[in-house]
């Protein structure tokens, strides 16, 4: 059986999504290093985990979390569906099994909000989740605030993240800080509406109410 580990290991996985980070830092977006996909990797296991699901089920969505930014390598726009293409290829040359590949596929094509992204599956809808609640100050690549694009400055605002998972309740919440001379708390909620709106419809797919929370003010 493929792991975590073995996709890890892999020379042509670290060289694409290094250089694909590489590539789009040249154009001033965001960073989608090593450090996002582990984290991607660690919350899309610990969210299906947690909720119960299969511990095959939580693996698979342990490398969709890794391997999901991989399509930065061939353009930041579809990046979700040129990865998934490109994790097809490398999951195939591990010998995974098709019907374990498929599952990353549609994960990894749904991930992203500007392509209409939905969970199409439970791995899918941790991904989303997993993805959208990477967000973080040290995330903005520009040293310059002057150059801040909206988007670098909602970023920037946020000074701690984190997805709190109530297998009981059946609840996921996402608690974030955000430094409100930075950004008011009703632009962040502006600029990510569209994000939040995929967590949500990602944590009903799980059977969960999704949460929002900032500032210790719940919003959703
Ligand atoms: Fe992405
Ligand atoms: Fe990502």
């Amino acid at each position: 059986m493929v792991t975590l580990e073995m996709v890890k290991k892999s020379p042509v996985v670290r060289q694409y999504m290094e250089t694909g980070n590489d590539f789009i830092g040249n154009m001033g977006a965001i960073e989608h290093n090593m450090h996002h996909a582990e984290l991607t990797s660690f919350l899309c296991y610990d969210i299906l985990n947690t909720l119960g699901y299969p511990v095959r089920e939580a693996e698979l969505g342990s490398m969709a979390g890794y391997l999901h930014d991989i399509g930065n390598l061939v353009n930041r726009y579809g990046h979700g569906m040129s990865g998934a293409i490109i994790a097809m290829q490398v999951l195939a040359e591990l010998d995974m099994e098709p019907v374990e590949i498929a599952v990353i596929m549609g994960a990894i094509g749904n991930h992203e909000e500007n392509a209409q992204g939905q969970p199409v599956n439970n791995v899918a809808a941790a991904l989303i989740l997993a993805d959208k609640s990477d967000v973080h100050r040290s995330r903005v690549r520009k040293r310059d605030a002057a150059n801040f694009t909206q988007r670098d400055r909602v970023n920037y605002a946020v000074t701690s993240s984190n997805i709190v998972i109530d297998s009981i309740e059946r609840t996921i919440c996402l608690r974030m800080q955000i430094d409100t001379s930075v950004c008011s708390v009703m632009e962040y909620f502006e600029i990510f509406l569209t994000k939040m709106l995929m967590c949500r419809r990602a944590a009903e797919h799980l059977g969960c109410q999704f949460q929002l929370m900032m500032n210790n003010n719940k919003l959703l």
